[in-house]
């Protein structure tokens, strides 16, 4: 098998997992997981442009004590990584967001929670005890927004992740193709059977026995998110595009501890993010879900760093697959990394003890990175850690000088 792990061996790379969510879920998830919006430019760049940036080997430096830890948003982190906000996570394991904040509470990371997750903030609250943050979309009905801060404050989470990159829904084919949005006709309610009766492993563990499969955060105020297309109406309803930086106010006063802006990709929004006082930005183009042909985020890093990188903490996501990818955006600026799909392949693949392993994979690739790099804390490392750009158009005005 050239591409993939057979399913005996043990994984020993977040591609390795994403094999391995390939073949455990059913099509039509797989896809949703993958996927990206339009032709899937944006996603492939996000990768790719990490891979235009070289490392740059130092020797006989000393590296015998690696300091990964870190500090993030006033909380110590075992390593400068984040498992973000993953929508649905709860289909592709049973109780799925419980087990990835279990695993990354072992870890000694932050788990950030989905607004659309299946399991509900209390629930996860209730399988953890370390805090965990969480992410909200601003929605057209408030008082259900203020109602799930209240709740989110209740549950003792320090952070509140505000995505700003999802004004309206960017088309995904892949999901259009699936008809995530409703199956369209007999046969397409056929194909979408056979693909969910063709897995089951997944079967077994999630529907069967990973009940209930409602969206645990709005399924009380919204009796409508109880399946995928009512769901997906729901959101196209209720996202608001009219959201603007004056509706901040609104969210502050009601959200008392830090508040993190996520999917910026321009200087100058970065810029009036800190004039509004966030805590932090994450440089995001949501994985390359929303709009196909916007720069990757790692060309998109260096001209936020340089712009606010003295008043705000930067995190940066896109394209993490790897503890070398980690080294290089905090080479550019980044005080830490969230994953997206690393994370989310592997609970897909192999539940919280994927979760768990894909986190020890970074952990190590990190270690390495740094060694060989000659550099021996995580909070210092800077750009004269990279060797060389190839072919890399640094968006936002930056000079590209390492
Ligand atoms: C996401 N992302 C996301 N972001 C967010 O703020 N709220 C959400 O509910 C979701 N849901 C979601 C579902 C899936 C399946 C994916 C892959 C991503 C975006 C996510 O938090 C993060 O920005 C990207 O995943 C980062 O890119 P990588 O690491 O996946 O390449």
């Amino acid at each position: 098998m050239p591409n993939g792990v057979p399913s005996f061996q043990q994984p020993a790379s977040v591609r390795d997992y994403r094999e391995l969510a390939r073949r455990r879920l059913p099509r039509q998830f797989f896809d949703y997981l993958d996927g990206g919006a339009y032709e899937e430019y944006t996603l492939r760049r996000n990768v790719d442009d990490l891979h235009r940036i070289e490392l740059r080997q130092r020797v006989l430096c000393d590296v015998g004590r690696i300091e990964l830890g870190t500090e993030l948003l006033g909380s110590r982190l075992s390593m400068p990584v984040v498992l973000g906000p993953v929508g649905l996570a709860g289909l592709f394991a049973r109780r799925g967001e419980v087990q990835a904040a279990r695993a990354a509470q072992a870890a000694g990371v932050p788990f950030c929670e989905s607004t659309v997750s299946l399991c509900s903030i209390e629930e996860v609250r209730a399988a953890t005890s370390a805090p965990f943050w969480y992410q909200l979309y601003v929605m057209r009905d408030r008082g259900y927004a203020a109602e799930l801060l209240q709740r989110a404050h209740a549950a003792g989470c320090p952070v509140l992740v505000f995505t700003v990159d999802l004004a309206v829904l960017g088309a995904r084919y892949r999901d259009v193709r699936n008809g995530m949005g409703g199956s369209s006709g007999l046969r397409g309610r056929l194909a979408h059977a056979w693909d969910l009766l063709s897995h089951p492993a997944w079967l077994w563990d999630v529907p069967l026995r990973g009940k209930p499969l409602v969206f645990g955060n709005l399924s009380a105020a919204v009796p409508a998110a109880q399946s995928l297309p009512a769901f997906r109406a729901w959101v196209d309803a209720q996202f608001d595009p009219s959201v603007t930086w004056k509706d901040l106010s609104w969210l502050r006063e009601r959200w008392p501890g830090k508040i993190v802006i996520k999917g910026i990709l321009d200087p100058e929004d970065a810029r009036i993010a800190a004039a509004c006082g966030f805590d932090a930005v994450v440089v995001s183009n949501h994985g390359g879900r929303q709009l196909d042909g916007v720069s990757s985020t790692i060309s998109a890093l260096p001209a936020i760093a340089d712009a606010v990188g003295d008043r705000m903490e930067i995190l940066f996501d896109g394209g993490v697959r790897s503890g070398l990818d980690v080294v290089k955006a905090l080479a550019l600026g980044a005080r830490a990394c969230i994953v997206g799909r690393a994370w989310a392949y592997a609970l897909a693949a192999r539940g919280g003890p994927g979760v768990a392993h894909v986190l020890d994979i970074l952990r190590k690739e990190m270690q390495v990175a740094m060694a060989l790099t000659g550099c021996t804390d995580a909070r210092a490392i800077g750009r004269d850690a990279l060797a060389a750009v190839h072919g890399l158009n640094w968006a936002g005005g930056h000079d590209a000088a390492l």
